[in-house]
């Protein structure tokens, strides 16, 4: 049997589980806090800045369309290979898994449906690394997400999606800094990214430089998205084996996502290829549309859609948040974000509800945590969408 509290800790290893139990037994100082207010305009400690614009041009060959961001973020991403490595031979206790990954990975990249294969083909070219540790670098993004992600309608009917993201999750607990090493390292590869076809723009998303799968992102004046990672014993590590053993019949959970920014052409078609596609792993989406009432969680397993939570402004449903729970069913105590997050909404209402009221909830305790990556707020209709990147300095909780 599990211990509680430990699902969301899927490498099941003695010594990720001595790391958590290290993690629990420190001294809590006060890791929740009562709502913030007034934290709009960021500033301050908990703002490390802004995710810098880049423009991918989806008419190039995709062996081409990253070397603009790859060639400044050469340096972090170079960083961020070796930490992951590190790890993986420090849980391992073996160098042999990275020699499979520089041998045996790069094989498995021409399997990955296109544009992914090559683009991954050029990251690598670009960067000056291993084509096997790119994909490495790709998969763990699936792997060892946490977030927060809202979408809320004001009194106008005007619609706002808002996400933090939190990465990183018992990769490396760094005892010194009181910080998860992996979530400092990936601020720097943090990006806007605006994918531009004929001239124009098709979507913008934040991402991370080297990672060709999208987790937050947004068709102006269509729709809004952002996927969290939803863990089940029929969970990611199962299907992310079998793909690399050659059983690929699910999409890639980010790789979908993005296809959806993608192509989909009004909510309606986003909410069907999102609830239908057969997936590596299970997985939430929360998807905005471009009107009022237009706004859900779909919450998946790998083979179909479980559930489909919808605004219903009649019942005084007006926002639909998710963090990594079924919304049907309790949350970890140990990781109670939800309650947190929906208390601010709750104080807010929906009177108030606006940027700076959902970046206020965002910015409170344990929303925000030591694994909060940055803060995207999106505004469909206003075309609108600023990341933010984020830091939760002491006290604060590990997650
Ligand atoms: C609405 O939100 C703003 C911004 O945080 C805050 O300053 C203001 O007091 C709130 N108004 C009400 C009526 O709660
Ligand atoms: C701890 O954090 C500081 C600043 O955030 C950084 O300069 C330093 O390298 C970190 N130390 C370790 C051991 O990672
Ligand atoms: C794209 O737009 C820019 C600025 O609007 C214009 O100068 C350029 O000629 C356009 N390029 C193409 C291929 O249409
Ligand atoms: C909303 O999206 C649909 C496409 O799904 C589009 O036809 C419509 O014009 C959009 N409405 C607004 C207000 O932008
Ligand atoms: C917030 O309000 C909703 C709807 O009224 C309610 O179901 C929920 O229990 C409230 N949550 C908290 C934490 O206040």
């Amino acid at each position: 049997m599990q211990p509680p509290g430990m699902r969301r800790m899927m490498p099941a290893s003695g010594l990720l589980l001595a790391l958590c139990a290290a993690v629990l037994a420190q001294d809590v100082p006060p890791y929740t806090e009562d709502c913030r207010s007034g934290t709009y305009p960021p500033a301050g400690p908990t703002f490390q800045g802004l995710a810098p614009w880049y423009t991918v041009n989806l008419d190039q060959p995709p062996s081409e369309r990253w070397k603009k961001i790859i060639s400044d973020k050469k340096q972090p991403l170079m960083a961020m290979i070796q930490q992951i490595k590190d790890l993986v031979k420090s849980i391992f206790h073996s160098e042999k898994l990275i020699d499979l990954v520089d041998t045996k990975l790069p094989a498995l990249v021409g399997k990955l449906p296109p544009p992914f294969d090559e683009e991954i083909k050029g990251i690598a070219e670009a960067s000056g690394q291993p084509l096997g540790e790119i994909l490495l670098f790709n998969i763990f993004y699936e792997l060892f997400t946490v977030c927060t992600s809202v979408v809320a309608e004001d009194m106008s009917g005007k619609l706002f999606h808002a996400r933090n993201l939190d990465f990183g999750l018992f990769l490396g607990w760094d005892v010194k800094n009181n910080s998860w090493t992996i979530t400092e390292m990936l601020r720097p590869l943090v990006v806007n990214v605006e994918f531009r076809r004929n001239n124009k723009t098709v979507f913008v998303s934040t991402s991370f430089a080297g990672y060709v799968g999208m987790l937050t992102g947004m068709k102006p004046g269509i729709l809004t998205l952002t996927m969290n990672e939803r863990f089940s014993l029929d969970g990611g590590y199962i299907g992310v084996l079998e793909w690399i053993l050659g059983v690929r019949q699910g999409a890639w959970m980010s790789f979908l996502t993005r296809s959806v920014l993608e192509n989909a052409t009004s909510y309606e078609e986003a909410k069907t290829l999102l609830s239908k596609t057969v997936m590596l792993a299970p997985a939430y989406f929360i998807l905005g549309g471009n009107q009022s009432g237009e706004a859900c969680v779909i919450t998946r397993s790998r083979q179909s859609c479980l559930d489909i939570w919808e605004l219903d402004l009649q019942k005084g449903q007006w926002y639909v948040l998710e963090t990594n729970y079924d919304h049907w069913k309790p949350p970890l105590p140990i990781d109670d974000r939800r309650r947190a997050a929906m208390k601010c909404m709750n104080r807010t209402t929906q009177k108030n509800i606006s940027i700076a009221t959902i970046y206020d909830m965002l910015s409170t305790k344990p929303v925000l945590n030591k694994l909060t990556t940055y803060t995207t707020v999106m505004s469909v209709s206003d075309s609108k969408l600023e990341a933010y990147l984020r830091d939760c300095p002491d006290p604060c909780i590990p997650w």
